[in-house]
């Protein structure tokens, strides 16, 4: 059974790069036979938080939002794709996943962060650390950390030079870490339902 893969990314600049990691990451995932999904913040055009998913009346809340508790309740795992702003998370990340909670009980979780300078937004990936714990979610040890990005990941987030070669070297370990623990958290839903 493939695995079903969120890659979830969140920034609204009209410059922003960060979409060349989220699509490095969709393209690695299906390479290795998952099912992987770019969920892109912008497009989906969620406003600020005013009610969660679950404070809707059943069948109420909005066609987009409905659409994405589908999604990520139907997942198998998740990747946050995290730049830093001043050494903090991008609102539109949190925005979208704030909207949410039990959908995302049960499952693991993958931070690749990235920014432009060399400490590759890894302030950031920490503090998402905390939040997806919160949030219910297993929390893999690996990471992957990419700066300067544009020196990474070319526009279409194909690996470039040097630091393209790391990243893909990363993503190897990145991947595998994942992948182990989307099956056993998988077998275990199978084989005892979540308490709650
Ligand atoms: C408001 C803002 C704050 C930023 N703060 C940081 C920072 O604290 N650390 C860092 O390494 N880069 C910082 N940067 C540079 C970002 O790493 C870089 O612009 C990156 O491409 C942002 O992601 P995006 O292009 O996907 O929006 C900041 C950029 C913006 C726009």
């Amino acid at each position: 059974m493939a695995d079903r893969v969120l890659v979830i990314y969140g920034s609204y600049r009209s410059d922003r790069m960060g979409i060349r990691l989220a699509d490095y990451i969709v393209a690695g995932l299906k390479g290795r036979g998952a099912e992987a999904e770019l969920i892109d913040a912008k497009a989906i055009g969620l406003p600020m938080l005013d009610r969660m998913y679950k404070e809707y009346p059943k069948g109420s809340a909005p066609p987009e939002l409905e659409t994405l508790a589908s999604k990520i309740r139907a997942a198998d795992a998740f990747v946050f794709v995290t730049g830093e702003y001043n050494w903090g998370m991008q609102p539109g990340l949190k925005n979208l996943t704030d909207h949410f909670l039990e959908e995302w009980f049960w499952r693991p979780a993958a931070i690749a962060s990235y920014s432009a300078g060399r400490l590759a937004g890894a302030r950031s990936g920490f503090v998402w650390h905390g939040t997806l714990s919160e949030m219910g979610m297993i929390v893999v040890s690996s990471t992957l950390t990419v700066g300067p990005i544009a020196e990474a990941l070319t526009s279409d987030g194909r690996p470039q030079g040097q630091a393209g070669q790391l990243l893909d070297r990363a993503f190897i370990r990145f991947a595998d870490d994942l992948a182990w623990w989307t099956e056993a958290a998988r077998a275990q839903r199978t084989r005892k339902a979540p308490p709650y």
